[in-house]
């Protein structure tokens, strides 16, 4: 395995590689989680590319930029084993050199729920992810789920710019108790490790109320709100369209369930979707979970 640590040196590495090229950018902290897109890159491309960047445009002040976990030597050695053929772990200096100054905005679909509570989160990934795509140039990219609302953004970028790449939806990967994997699971205590699952089962709940003829989408939130304990302060739950993040008075064919919710210090992202077509277009299968 490769690992670089500039543009010029990334861009002379993957052009190297064989096509079609698969991507999965990160932010370190490397999980199973992560390793289902590096799995599903495997699956479907000759060469796998990685990132590795807590990229600072992404945090809002006050945010847990300091405080995301950090393993670059214990990364690097999953990566390897995971079969990566480069990994590109770039310094902030390089991606945001003096006098930097260009945004990329995805209007309304990045204004909604995440976008509300953490206002320059999603320009903040639609920016580093562009550049990356423009460094690395994958054919597929490689983006999980659970972050349905970061997923369609990529989706709506990659299509609006023209940037020639696939994005590809991996299903969420859990932990046996129903909690979906994260870098920040992390930061939980024991106590807060033993609810955190009730955020899932409670998105359960809303989607067996969502299979009940008739029901609309308040009667999948009461039923995911009754389900929820109080030891979560919940930032939103909603039921929204998954291409468009707009909130929907009705459960369609395109619908998720997506919920954030904080308990302590961390703050948990997940979501259901309320019928099997609801996640666009093309998706990979994980090696375990869904
Ligand atoms: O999902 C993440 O880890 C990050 O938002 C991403 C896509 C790597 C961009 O920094």
């Amino acid at each position: 395995m490769k690992v670089t640590r500039t543009v010029v040196e990334t861009r002379a590495a993957v052009a190297a590689l064989p096509r079609p090229l698969g991507f999965v950018p990160t932010m370190g902290a490397i999980h199973a989680g992560h390793l289902a897109l590096v799995d599903a890159a495997e699956a479907s491309c000759a060469a796998t590319v990685a990132s590795l960047f807590v990229n600072p445009a992404q945090f809002g002040e006050g945010e847990d930029l300091a405080d995301y976990p950090r393993d670059e030597a214990r990364d690097m050695r999953v990566f390897a084993q995971a079969g990566v053929d480069v990994v590109f772990v770039p310094t902030a200096d390089d991606l945001y050199p003096d006098g930097f100054c260009t945004q990329v905005r995805i209007k309304s679909l990045s204004e909604h729920l995440e976008g509300a509570v953490r206002p320059v989160h999603f320009e903040g990934v639609a920016l580093i992810v562009t550049k990356l795509f423009n460094i690395v140039r994958p054919d597929l990219a490689f983006f999980g789920r659970k972050d349905a609302q970061q997923l369609a953004v990529v989706r709506r970028l990659a299509r609006d710019l023209d940037l020639g790449v696939e994005v590809i939806g991996v299903p969420t990967v859990r932990e046996p108790d129903g909690l979906a994997l994260s870098s920040r699971n992390i930061h939980l205590t024991a106590d807060e490790r033993a609810v955190a699952p009730d955020l899932h089962r409670a998105l359960q709940a809303g989607a067996r109320a969502a299979a009940a003829p008739g029901s609309v989408s308040a009667d999948v939130l009461a039923a995911a709100s009754r389900a929820l304990t109080p030891a979560f302060t919940i930032d939103y739950l909603a039921v929204v369209d998954a291409d468009t993040f707009e909130q929907t008075d009705h459960v369609t064919e395109r619908s998720l369930l997506v919920a954030a919710a904080r308990l302590g210090r961390t703050r948990l992202l997940d979501n259901v979707r309320l019928s099997p077509s609801a996640y666009p277009e093309r998706d990979a299968t994980a090696r375990k979970g869904a």
